[in-house]
């Protein structure tokens, strides 16, 4: 009998044991995908993040295919300059200069900015047409840009629209992704939920409260 219990003991830890095993095997590989997946996520969204204060990061999210388009048709019937303030991979930037704009996208990410410009060099498009530039936009005078997009986070937008206010002319559009400005009242907005854009005409700021029909020609 005590043979039996001893068997039956020896048994169930040498079950425990291969089942402590197996969990250990499991919580080792999900620590190695985790670890994975933080890697590639910092590679690609913290290189050129030391060069702004804390309270200024924004992380790479891209615009979605939606978006593209809504802040396209925003900018519909405009031409001239447009400045992308962050530009990561380039998508508002090319979307732009296919519409004709000559664009500028600025970018502190050296990865984004290598694929953005690899994939300007590749299809052909000018840098007269097209640049991006590693450059803090927080730092640099935005006075000579009529059309200007944005998709950051609301932590920095009200320090944006103060930006924004001082620097760009009054025939200027800002057209905005996923977190408006806090203060400015919007000329028109296209889309809905995460989707939706906003744009903004300089001279109509200081008017506050109107919002008027959508109108876009310069
Ligand atoms: C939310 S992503 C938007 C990317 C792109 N505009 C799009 O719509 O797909 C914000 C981008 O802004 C960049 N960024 C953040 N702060 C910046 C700064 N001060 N100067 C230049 N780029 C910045 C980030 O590296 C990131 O690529």
């Amino acid at each position: 009998m005590e043979d039996c219990i001893e068997v039956i003991l020896q048994d169930r830890t040498s079950k425990f044991l291969s089942r402590y095993q197996d969990n250990r095997t499991i919580s080792l590989l999900t620590g190695a995908i985790f670890a994975g997946f933080y890697g590639l996520w910092g590679m690609f969204c913290m290189p050129g993040f030391l060069k702004v204060p804390i309270r200024l990061k924004v992380p790479y999210l891209p615009s979605s295919v939606e978006q593209t388009k809504n802040v396209m048709k925003l900018l519909d019937g405009r031409k001239g300059r447009l400045a992308d303030l962050g530009s990561g991979d380039g998508r508002l930037v090319f979307a732009a200069f296919s519409r004709g704009f000559h664009c500028t996208g600025f970018e502190i990410n050296p990865i984004l900015l290598a694929y953005s410009r690899s994939r300007a060099w590749w299809e052909g498009i000018h840098y007269t047409d097209v640049s991006f530039v590693n450059q803090d936009f927080w730092k640099t005078d935005l006075s000579k840009y009529k059309n200007v997009t944005v998709f950051l986070a609301p932590p920095v937008m009200e320090l944006l629209e103060e930006k924004l206010l001082k620097e760009l002319q009054g025939d200027t559009r800002v057209v905005v992704c996923q977190f408006p400005f806090p203060n400015w009242p919007h000329t028109c907005s296209m889309g809905s939920g995460l989707e939706q854009v906003w744009a903004y005409d300089v001279h109509a700021i200081s008017q506050s409260d109107a919002i008027s029909p959508c109108t876009s020609a310069v």
